[in-house]
């Protein structure tokens, strides 16, 4: 036996991997993967549709030195089956360079790090005429200020700008290249602002991030409204597969009737209410697929209103079929019939959420710490977890902290001393405890600013003070607030 080396040719490989399917939006989602595996804070995104055309990437996360850079661009730049840590958004070592070239002829990856910056191409142009796999080196002098923002980069300490130059796809395939440039801009922010939500939410921290698309910084679009008073949240559902942990946390919607413009929009309109029911599965919080019951529910009314929160760690690659764009997956059979037990369980659930709805025996229309519940003829109060500050607080918590928290309600209301409280309160014993102004105005004040943090018109939070308990009861200071806020005197 005897082998050979049977290299690819470099113009044909290139050529056919750029025809793996990536759109703009989600080719450009590929790259910000990598920033945020890079640990980007701030990651920028310019798109200059006129003279000529390019679209840049700019994060300042650990940037590379000239080896890194180099096998960065190489095609294969790392094992798919090696353990990733468990923060990095990256598989295949393929990302940078298909979803790049699928979209243009020529990516320019320029890094600093250790206060050197460094810049590598490939130019389609260049390796048709050469014929072979030649990356081209920029000398210092050639990392001038023609770089699209290169002083930026300059003044980080460090960071990577991923830059794509010579569109010819989207110019054979529209009339105008920047109307059409332009046009991808607003899919591009929708799509930017829901798959990232969880990292532009800061949901996790250490983990967030700010993307700014043309200097326009974008909101997280809450798929679930997790935000909203009327959003019912169901218990997580731990799941666990080959010893890996999957969370699974379902969220029954408010009827769309309810929801303002901006909650509209942030489910996708009408058509997308409906048609994106279903499970959203999160590879490491970022979103890789959503709107599918992957063929098992029965759909029913009740269904249409259900989404639920999928998360997969990133050990578990091997078992799910997720593809290089990350914008697709295969979930196992194993997975499936579980989260199949999952909607049965929504359903029982949610059917109860509604009924106790019915039974809700506390006013209509004050958001209330305590709701009473009747349950055939008997009471019992339990802490409104749909509550505005109940829910901005575990709004902040990462998954597994919601968990432990939700346990920590559960605590409180299932020791509730009913006993105790109806002796003293029937003796007068209960000091009334009024917290000082200040501590209440302090209150209101985070509580509009997480709400605008979280996407919501300021106007409409602070004309929600008056429906929240204990805010409710304080009416000078919500005057005080809406007079120096909305001008309303
Ligand atoms: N913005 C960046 N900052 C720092 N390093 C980066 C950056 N972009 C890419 N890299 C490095 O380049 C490598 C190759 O990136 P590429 O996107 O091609 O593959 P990957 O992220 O490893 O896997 P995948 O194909 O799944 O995206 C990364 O693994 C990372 O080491
Ligand atoms: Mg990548």
């Amino acid at each position: 036996m005897k082998d050979i080396d049977m290299l690819p040719l470099a113009p044909n490989l290139i050529e056919s991997t750029r025809s793996i399917g990536y759109s703009f939006e989600t080719a450009v989602a590929d790259i910000i993967d990598n920033s945020i595996s890079a640990i980007a804070k701030n990651i920028y995104v310019d798109i200059n549709a006129y003279d000529s055309p390019y679209v840049a990437i700019l994060d300042d996360g650990f940037g590379m030195n000239l080896i890194d850079l180099q096998n960065a661009m190489r095609y294969g730049s790392d094992n798919p089956n090696k353990t990733r840590d468990s923060n990095d958004l990256g598989r295949f070592g393929l990302g940078m360079k298909t979803a790049s070239l699928s979209q243009c002829r020529k990516l320019t990856v320029i890094s600093k790090k250790n206060g050197v910056i460094n810049a590598c191409c490939w130019d389609l142009d260049y390796i048709n005429k050469t014929k072979s796999w030649k990356l081209i080196i920029f000398e210092k002098d050639e990392i001038n200020a023609s770089i699209p923002m290169i002083e930026k980069l300059s003044n980080l300490e460090s960071g990577t700008i991923v830059l794509w130059q010579n569109f010819d796809y989207i110019k054979e395939s529209s009339i105008s290249l920047s109307d059409s440039l332009n046009e991808k801009t607003n899919d591009l922010m929708y799509h930017l602002s829901l798959v990232f939500h969880r990292y532009l939410s800061y949901e996790d921290p250490q983990h967030g991030v700010n993307i700014f698309v043309n200097n326009n910084k974008l909101k997280p679009l809450d798929p679930f409204l997790s935000y909203h008073t009327a959003t019912q949240v169901l218990p997580l559902e731990p799941l666990e597969i080959f010893g890996e942990k999957i969370l699974v946390k379902p969220y029954i919607l408010p009827h769309f009737s309810k929801l303002s413009q901006q909650d509209k929009y942030m489910v996708g309109g009408e058509d997308g209410f409906k048609r994106n029911q279903g499970f959203y599965i999160y590879r490491n919080k970022r979103l890789i697929k959503w709107g599918t019951w992957f063929k098992m529910s029965r759909q029913e009314e009740l269904f249409k209103l259900a989404r639920v929160m999928v998360d997969i760690p990133n050990t578990l690659d091997s078992i799910w079929q997720i593809d290089i764009k990350k914008s697709s997956a295969n979930l196992p059979d194993v997975i499936k019939i579980n989260l199949c037990n999952i909607i049965k369980n929504i359903v029982d659930k949610s059917e109860k959420v509604f009924t106790y709805r019915g039974r809700n025996v506390n006013s209509k229309n004050i958001n209330s710490v305590w709701v009473k519940i009747e349950n055939r003829g008997n009471y019992s109060y339990q802490i409104n977890q749909n509550h505005p500050i109940v829910k901005q607080y575990e709004n902040s918590l990462t998954i597994e902290e919601k968990s432990k928290f939700e346990k920590f309600i559960n605590l409180i209301q299932d020791s509730f001393p009913y006993d105790a409280v109806y002796v003293d309160v029937s003796k007068g014993n209960i000091a009334s405890q009024q917290p000082n102004d200040e501590f209440i105005f302090k209150e209101m004040m985070e509580y509009i600013e997480n709400g605008e943090k979280a996407g919501l018109e300021m106007k409409d939070l602070v004309n929600s003070l008056i429906t929240i308990e204990p805010f409710n009861k304080y009416i000078h200071i919500i005057n005080k607030i809406k007079e120096e806020m909305l001008n309303d005197k």
